[in-house]
Order: C-alpha cells, then structure tokens, then sequence
C-alpha cells in the first residue's frame, strides 16, 4: 500500500528548494507526494519565522492538525525549518503541539530520514535542533518541483546582522559551497532539461569569501558558459557587496538575465544605519548607475521595510524618493516585525501600527503606479517568455521574460519549459496577456 507525505512550505526560496531537499528525503523512504494533508501518512512543516505573521501562520496551521491526528493516530507530524532553530522554539512548540512527533532545525535537515525511522518504532516524539551550522551537506538529492526552475544553493547562512533581521541566528554563519559542486549540480540540470537555474543565497555577492575559491561574478561566468539554451538567475544581492564586476558579467553574458534583485530597505540614511546596512541611499543609487552603465535595459527590484524603529515621516518620505528615482520594477514591502533576539528588538521608538500601516499603503500604491506603468509599455511589443506552467483557473499558460516580468496566453498544446515568443495585447497590473506568435 502507499505511503504518502505532504509538506507545507512558508517562507522564502531557500525554503521553497529544502522542502525539494526534504520530499528527496521522503521518497528515498517510499512515501509518495499528495496533495491533500488530510491523505498524508507524513506531514511535515517547513517553517519561517522572518516576520511574526509567518510564525503564526505555521503556529495556526499546526494546530489545526489536532483533530486530524486524533483520528489519524499512525500519521507522523514533522516541524522543521527557521522557526524551530530559534533558542527556545523547539520547546514551545513541543509543549504547544504535543502531539508533534519530530521537530528539527535547519542545521539537520539531512537528519530527518534518521528520524522518520526513529520515530516509526517508538512513541515518544524526535525532538533534535542543533546549535551549530555544521560542515554543509551535499547527500541531499531534491526531489525538485519547480521544472523548468531548478534552484541550486550557493551559500548558506549569513553573516551581516541587519539589526532587524532573525536570519543569522536561524541560519548561522555564511558558508559557501565549493564552486566544482555547484558547476557540476548546473550541468547536471541542464542536461536534465532545466531552462532556468536561480543561484540562492542570503547574500550571493559574498560567495566564497575568506576562502582561495572563485569570487562570484566568476561563478556566475563559468556556468553562463556552459552549453545549452537556458536562463541563469541569482538571488539575494546586498548592495554593499554588488560590483563593478558583477555588471560587467551580466552585461557580456546574455544567458544572465537583465534583471537584479538588489534589497534596499529604506531611502534614510539614518534609518539605513540604524538598521546596520552598511550603505547610504547615495551609495546604493551609485551602485545602481554603474549597473546601468553596463545594463541599460536592467531591471531592478527590491525589499522594502517601512516602521523600522524611530522611523519618522521625513525617513519614510527619503523612501518614497528613492522608490521614485530608481524606478523600481517591482518590490516586496513589508512592515517592521520585531523578532525577539535582534539588535532592533530593544531599540526605542517601536512605531505604533496604525502609522506604519498607512505608510505602507502609502509605499504599496506608489510601487505598484510604477509598476502598471512599466507593464504598459509592454502593449504592442513581442516578448520572448520561457513557459513555466498552466493557470487552472485562467485556463492560460504562463511565463516569464528575462526581466521577471509575467505574461498569460493560450496555447493548444502544452508547451511548459519552452522558449516562445509572445505578443502582448493588455496590460494589468504587474502581469500581462498576449498571443503566440
Ligand atoms: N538576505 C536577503 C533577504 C532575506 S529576508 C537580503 O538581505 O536582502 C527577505 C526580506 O525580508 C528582507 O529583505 C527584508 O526586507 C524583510 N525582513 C527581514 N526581517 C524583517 C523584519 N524583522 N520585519 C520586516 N521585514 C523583514
Ligand atoms: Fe537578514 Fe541582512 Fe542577512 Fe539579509 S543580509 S539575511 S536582511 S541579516
Ligand atoms: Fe527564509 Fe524565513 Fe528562514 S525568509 S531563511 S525561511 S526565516
């Protein structure tokens, strides 16, 4: 009879590709993916806690799994991930949830076959989240979901204390992968077919450093040189880390796409300090002019945080500025959320939430007027998209160009994976309808 697992996954890419890592993990023990929980033989978590809402998402969602296990008394209930790597979490967690049977951490994922095992023959719950990072693992096969997008990690953890940010306490200390692994997981996918490799990491920019390794700009040349038709993405960049270099190699390699995802957070110098960045909004907007020096036509898009502690209305309005000038083609904004542990958690002048909510009404209108205005251009135009998969309910297919920028068209046969050419008809909002041509 089968078995099968089901994972829930919250948060970022990294996270997105370790649940690949942790259905690998799974399917080596014979369980079978299925979409439903409530069919699940193997739940399993996979948890963030970068804001407060995202760990009461996981909290909420756990909890709702009470009922089901009473009536499901052999299924096993796995939680891992950013949450329970936080001092304290695994407790919390195990005395909240008892019915939990194994709870790890980020530092042992590859451990959670070793668990499952443990746990199919006793009764007690697997409770294991290790302090230390550890040497980085490279057993892990993932079972990977996102065809034609494969992503391969670059570096793991991170070591710049942004004073609000809880990453380097549940991730640990930065770690770079050797460069003839990464280059040998890339060739690897593209002779598998994959059109589209993203290279993760909290800041990519840092790869290898401290190490006789390649630098990253170098990285990023050596596998845009590899033969075969496909697209070459890297995510996250800290501006203070992003180099000449760097857009010297996205300009000279055309399988690199024109498009940098480079955070900025906010456009106050003051509040850029406070929040232990390491850049001013002068040297961020020098970083952008030499990208564009190079890349012309680059797209840029960005984090943005608005009621970062003693945020006042002339701070948040050098953000607006900023947004302005560079011209950002998309952004992800988000309020300030206090994590308990970082610097900015015991700073004066925690903003009250109605302001921080209208500014970031404010933020969000202003972004996306940008953004419709970008997607309008668009009109008329013939775009070359690689086709990532079908939209039930549009009953559309869906892709993207090398700018990251969506378009939905209709197509007899299916052709996810492919390279096509698309001309946009309408515009809206941050995506974009067209015909095959
Ligand atoms: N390593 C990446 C980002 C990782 S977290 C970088 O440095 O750019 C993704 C985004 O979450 C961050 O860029 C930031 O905008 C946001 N973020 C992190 N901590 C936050 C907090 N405490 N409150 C609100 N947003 C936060
Ligand atoms: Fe967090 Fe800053 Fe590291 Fe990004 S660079 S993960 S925001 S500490
Ligand atoms: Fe990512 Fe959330 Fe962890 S954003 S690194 S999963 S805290």
């Amino acid at each position: 009879m089968s078995k099968y697992y089901h994972i829930t996954t919250y948060g970022c890419q990294m996270n997105v590709h370790e649940s690949e890592k942790i259905a690998g993990i799974l399917s080596s023990l014979g369980y079978e993916n299925c979409d439903n929980i409530e069919d699940a033989d193997i739940a399993v978590f996979n948890t963030c806690c970068i804001r407060e809402n995202a760990e009461n998402h996981a909290f909420g969602n756990i909890g709702m799994l009470k009922k089901l296990k009473a009536k499901k008394k052999g299924m096993i209930i796995a939680v891992g991930g950013c949450l329970t790597q936080q001092i304290g979490k695994a407790d919390i967690l195990h005395d909240k949830f008892p019915y939990v049977d194994i709870i790890f951490g980020t530092h042992n994922l590859g451990k959670l076959k070793e668990y499952v095992i443990k746990k199919q023959s006793q009764k007690k719950s697997v409770i294991e989240v290790l302090e230390s990072e550890g040497e980085i693992s490279e057993n892990e096969k993932p079972l990977r979901t996102s065809y034609p997008n494969a992503w391969i990690n670059i570096t793991y953890g991170c070591n710049n204390f942004c004073t609000y940010c809880i990453v380097p306490y549940v991730r640990g200390r930065e770690r770079s992968r050797k460069s003839e692994d990464i280059i040998n997981e890339a060739k690897e996918l593209i002779s598998l077919g994959y059109k589209e490799l993203t290279l993760l990491g909290q800041n990519v920019n840092s790869y290898a450093n401290g190490t006789d390794d390649i630098t990253f700009p170098e990285l990023l040349k050596k596998i845009a040189n590899l033969d075969g038709k496909f697209r070459l993405r890297f995510m996250t960049s800290h501006p203070k880390d992003f180099s000449e270099e760097l857009a010297k190699v996205i300009a000279e390699n055309p399988k690199i796409c024109n498009a940098v995802h480079l955070p900025v957070q906010s456009g106050s110098d003051r509040i850029l300090k406070a929040m232990n960045r390491r850049y001013t909004s002068a040297d961020y907007l020098k970083k952008v002019e030499i990208l564009k020096k190079y890349v012309p036509d680059c797209t840029i898009t960005t984090d943005l945080i608005v009621g970062f502690p003693t945020e006042s209305d002339e701070d948040f309005n050098d953000t607006l500025s900023l947004v302005k000038e560079v011209g950002f083609s998309s952004a992800f904004t988000f309020v300030y959320s206090k994590r308990e542990g970082t610097v900015a958690a015991k700073m004066d002048g925690q903003i009250p939430e109605e302001v921080s909510k209208k500014r970031i009404m404010q933020l969000i209108s202003l972004v996306n007027s940008q953004t419709r205005e970008q997607s309008a251009e668009y009109v008329g135009k013939t775009i070359e998209i690689l086709c990532e998969g079908y939209d039930d309910k549009k009953q559309m297919y869906l892709g993207r160009d090398e700018y990251g920028r969506m378009a939905y068209f209709y197509s007899d046969t299916d052709v996810v994976g492919e390279f096509l050419n698309v001309k946009i008809e309408s515009a809206s909002g941050i995506s974009l309808t067209g015909t095959l041509v």
